[in-house]
């Protein structure tokens, strides 16, 4: 007989805030991720403000989306500001090398960006170009953006139509350095990010905080040369997705998936935690006052394209799997607050681990949109220290992860809230809740589950994941959290 699995939250321990970036998305010029996905232009049939498709970016603000980064990725890198701004029937036409050399014809530019963000309520995030750039173009484009007094560059932004400044809160230099943004050296991008940094000026009220393009997976040394010594760094944005079977030429199929790989695509969360935790030692070494954020600015599963599909659009379907990794990594994000500062899902439509899936006149909601959803209240809240007894061991061939997963945290609302993931594919779990050392009156809040490992909601057919109502009351004293197999909870406590 297994010993009963108790949940117990220190609610007067109070831990650092969950940044509600922490919930960021990221928007590339890649596939239908931009174009036809969100951007149907203003002449569309298709209900739209100013050419932003009405039914994505209201599905978009359901979430709170805190910021978006834009416009890469890859295609930062080879990106030149210039082509997207002016009127659209005059702008260039460019091949989108990296993503399936397709034509670019930049009818998305910097004011169409902002006019984005702005629709949503959230933040911008402007990912710069070092590869193909230079540190002169990185600072015409923030005078572009920010500049205040009369100069040629701020009359060309008002002669575009914004007279005010854009609010730039996050500017980075470059992309993927150690890759398909220079294949660098972590000493050498180091020299060049304070080379270039210290020409990237705008006034003082609208400073970015400045985000140095960081490493990827397990490394460290990325971290080591940019904390060290490198005065203007700000943040330093690492990199790291989930492939269920780990290689990149076969990555692993998105459904239809057997038992192995679900749990190989969970339990990597377990690396992200490492790869943070090596990190932030790092940080803790160069940058005791932790000044430096750590930011996971993309992360998220990457399976073989859909069948059928263009290869270098990376569609991919999105299941419930997708919805219980999500939450994995909400809480090891949530479990390192205080560097962890931002983190950007690759991407936020039709890509990769996407939110939204649309056809052209058509939207779903994926799994991970609601894993999202039901994670909202932690965007601001108080992280507080959640201990798992009993947690029982999850083991699929030789890999093996916690069954359970659990996050709590203060909401701006002054309620506390509980985030549980069971990853057991077949077993459901009871475990009892303590706040303190006492049985909570209630809980109430919903569940993700579904029949399927690979469930999925497809264009056209019923939705298999959607939230369900689920509560739970103490009984003599005891509460008990019935987690069914394969589920995500999120439960405000009551009493
Ligand atoms: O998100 C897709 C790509 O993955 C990004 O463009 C790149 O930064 C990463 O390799």
């Amino acid at each position: 007989q297994a010993a009963d699995i108790k949940l117990v939250v220190n609610a007067d321990q109070p831990g650092p805030v969950i940044h509600r970036n922490v919930y960021g998305q990221f928007a590339e010029h890649l596939g239908t991720g931009i174009y036809e996905g969100m951007w149907v232009g203003p002449d569309s049939k298709i209900p739209n403000v100013r050419g932003w498709r009405k039914d994505v970016v209201a599905a978009l603000k359901e979430l709170k989306v805190p910021l978006v980064r834009w416009p890469g990725g890859c295609f930062a890198d080879e990106y030149h500001w210039r082509d997207g701004i002016g009127p659209r029937n005059k702008r260039p036409v460019k091949i989108n090398t990296n993503w399936g050399g397709v034509p670019e014809d930049n009818a998305v530019g910097t004011h169409e960006f902002f006019d984005l963000v702005e629709q949503l309520g959230a933040e911008a995030y402007v990912n710069g170009n070092l590869g193909t750039g230079s540190a002169q173009e990185m600072s015409e484009w923030l005078e572009y953006m920010t500049g205040e007094g009369k100069s040629t560059l701020t009359d060309l932004r008002r002669k575009n139509g914004r007279d005010k400044p854009f609010r730039v809160h996050y500017f980075a230099v470059g992309n993927e350095a150690w890759g398909c943004g220079g294949n660098m050296r972590p000493e050498y991008y180091a020299d060049q990010y304070r080379q270039v940094a210290s020409f990237l000026k705008t006034p003082g009220h609208n400073r970015p905080i400045m985000i140095a393009s960081g490493g990827n997976g397990l490394q460290t040394e990325w971290t080591e040369a940019l904390s060290k010594g490198v005065h203007s760094v700000n943040a330093i944005s690492h990199h790291s997705y989930t492939l269920p079977t780990g290689k990149w030429e076969h990555k692993g199929a998105a459904i239809g998936f057997p038992e192995g790989e679900w749990i190989s695509t969970l339990a990597n969360v377990q690396h992200i935690d490492e790869i943070i935790t090596k990190n932030t030692a790092v940080l803790d070494k160069n940058d005791p006052s932790k000044k430096i954020g750590f930011y996971f600015d993309e992360w998220g599963s990457w399976y073989d394209p859909d069948p059928g599909s263009n290869p270098g659009f990376l569609v991919q379907r999105n299941t419930l799997r997708d919805a219980l990794l999500a939450a994995l990594h909400f809480n090891v994000f949530h479990a390192h607050a205080d560097r962890v500062q931002m983190t950007n899902i690759a991407q936020m439509v039709n890509v990769l681990q996407a939110m939204i899936q649309t056809t052209k006149t058509s939207m779903v909601l994926t799994p991970t949109y609601h894993a999202f959803a039901l994670y909202t209240p932690f965007q601001d809240a108080t992280s507080l220290p959640a201990k798992i007894e009993n947690n029982p061991v999850y083991k699929v061939g030789n890999v093996e992860m916690p069954g359970i997963s659990a996050t709590a945290a203060r909401a701006k609302d002054g309620k506390l809230y509980i985030g549980l993931v069971n990853s057991n594919a077949n077993q459901p779990a009871e475990l009892t809740l303590q706040v303190g050392s006492a049985a909570p009156k209630a809980v109430k809040g919903k569940l993700l589950t579904a029949g399927a490992m690979d469930a999925q909601n497809e264009l056209g057919k019923p939705a298999q994941v959607v939230p369900q109502a689920f509560e739970a009351q103490a009984t003599n004293g005891k509460l008990t959290l019935k987690l069914p197999a394969k589920s995500v909870v999120v439960v405000a406590v009551e009493g």
